[in-house]
Parts: structure tokens; sequence; C-alpha cells
């Protein structure tokens, strides 16, 4: 009987090395407010990073995610990521997005993000399409599962956010609090459809000019 206590109490041991916390401690280091960076923070929600209203991004030194989230139920997303293609590996393609909107907390604890929809953009750098650089709108609602803050010992607050799936993101830390982001509005003015078509002639009046110019050169130099 005893020896049957002392097996569970050291079963026990084992199975729970690491020091048991509520989930009100674990959620708690910090609030969620802020915006939060995954690796050195070359990636950063705010002005820096993308302006919806004439369809443009700065391109980070380095990839990687930012979210920023304010007390009052808004966010922000930024990415820049390389994706490889399986079967065409020299077809590296770069992608940057952004989107702004509202998040919810659910009582299951996940978190719903819904973007203002006008405003989300995404620019896909590929090397081997036909028409590659382009910049569309994008507009996907975001679910984590659940999130997480710990304090990591030497970059302070850790957000780890949880995907639909239950996959880990890149965790990511604190950098600025209150949260740099883009005015938490649409930004889009009048109408998406004609902007976009606007772009499109703007992008094919250029890429003429470019044409032209190195038709000329040729046969200058021909
Ligand atoms: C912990 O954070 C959650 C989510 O923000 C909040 O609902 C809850 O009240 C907080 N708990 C404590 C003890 O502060
Ligand atoms: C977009 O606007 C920003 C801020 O006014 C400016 O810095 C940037 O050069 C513009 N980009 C393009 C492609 O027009
Ligand atoms: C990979 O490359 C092939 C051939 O170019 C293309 O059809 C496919 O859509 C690409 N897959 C991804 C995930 O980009
Ligand atoms: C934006 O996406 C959400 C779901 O992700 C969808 O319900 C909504 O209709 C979309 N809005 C537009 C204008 O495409
Ligand atoms: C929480 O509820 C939402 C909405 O019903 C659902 O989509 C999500 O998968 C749930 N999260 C978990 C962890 O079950
Ligand atoms: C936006 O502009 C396009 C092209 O001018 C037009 O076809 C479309 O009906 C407009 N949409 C709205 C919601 O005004």
């Amino acid at each position: 009987m005893l020896s049957t206590i002392f097996a569970s109490a050291l079963l026990a041991l084992t199975a729970s090395p690491i020091p048991v916390r509520s989930q009100a401690d674990i959620h708690n280091v910090t609030g969620l407010a802020g915006t939060w960076s995954s690796g050195s923070g070359a990636v950063q929600t705010g002005a820096g990073f993308a302006n919806p209203v004439n369809f443009s991004f700065t391109y980070p030194k380095n990839t990687g995610i930012s979210w920023s989230f304010t007390d009052t139920g808004f966010f922000e997303q930024a990415e820049y990521q390389f994706r490889s293609n399986g079967s065409e590996p020299s077809c590296i393609t770069g992608v940057v997005l952004f989107q702004h909107g509202t998040y919810q907390f659910l009582d299951n604890g996940s978190i719903i993000a819904t973007p203002f929809a006008p405003d989300g953009r995404i620019q896909v750098q590929d090397p081997c399409a036909a028409q590659s650089n382009t910049i569309t709108q994008f507009n996907t609602s975001v679910l984590f599962s659940s999130w997480r803050i710990f304090q990591d010992p030497t970059r302070g607050p850790k957000l780890q956010l949880y995907r639909f799936d239950g996959a880990p993101l890149t965790p990511q830390f604190l950098v600025a609090l209150p949260p740099n982001m883009l005015p938490t509005q649409v930004l889009t003015p009048n109408n998406q459809s004609a902007a976009v078509a606007k772009l499109r002639k703007l992008t094919f009046i250029v890429l003429g000019t470019v044409a032209g110019g190195a038709i000329g050169a040729l046969m200058l130099v021909l």
C-alpha cells in the first residue's frame, strides 16, 4: 500500500517537471496589447511597413512576422516570408502581407481577427511567374486557437500564438507598448476595384516605357 503511494508520488513528480501554472498566470505575464515581432524584430507593424492607400510596401531587411493589438479590440498583421516550391526549388517566392481590423477573445480561449476588407495587401515576388511582383487586395480572417505570453529571461515578454490547427507560430517579442500601428480604421479611399484598375494601368504605362527604352537602347547598340 505504502509502496503504491510512493510509486504514484514518484510518477507525479517525473510526469510534471514543469511547475504547474494556472491559465490566468500563463496568459497574463503581460496583456496582449503592444507590438510583437519575431526574431531580430526586422518586421514590425506600423507606418514603416505597408501603405495600403498607395499600394506600397517598404521591404524589411529580414523576414519575419509582427502582430499588434490594442486594448480596444484592434489588430494589425505584418509578414515577410520566403516560400520554397518543392517542384521548382529555384523558384523561391517572397511574400509580404498586411492586414488590419478588429479582434475578439472567444470564450474558449481562441482569438479571431477580422480584417477591414478593403485594406489588406499582399505582394508575391515570384521569379518564375509570367507576371511577378503584383500587389493585390487581401482579406482573410485569422483564427488563433490559443495564445500564451511567457517571460523570456533576456528579451522579456514573449507571445506564442497558435494557428487554427494548433501549430505554433514563430514566437514574437514585445517591441512597443503602446503598439505602433496605422490608424485603426479603413484607410482605402473610395472604390477598391477602381483603385486596382488605376494601378494596373499605371504599371502598364511604366512597363511600356521601360520596354520602349530597352528597344531604343538595343537599336542604338546595333
Ligand atoms: C487574464 O487575461 C484575460 C484575457 O485578457 C482576462 O480575461 C483575465 O481577466 C485576466 N486575468 C487576470 C487575473 O488578470
Ligand atoms: C507611398 O506613400 C508613402 C508615404 O507618403 C511614400 O513614402 C511612398 O514613397 C509612396 N510609395 C509609392 C509607390 O507611391
Ligand atoms: C510550384 O511550381 C509549380 C510550377 O511552376 C506551380 O504550378 C505551383 O503552383 C507552385 N506551387 C507553389 C506552392 O507555389
Ligand atoms: C472578407 O473576408 C471575410 C471572411 O474572411 C468575408 O466574410 C467577407 O465577405 C470578405 N469581404 C470582402 C469584401 O471580400
Ligand atoms: C473556439 O471557438 C471558435 C468558434 O466557434 C472555433 O472556430 C475554434 O476552433 C474554437 N477553438 C478551439 C481551441 O476549440
Ligand atoms: C467600383 O468601381 C468599378 C469600376 O469603376 C465599378 O464597376 C463598381 O461597380 C464600383 N463598386 C462600387 C461598390 O462602387
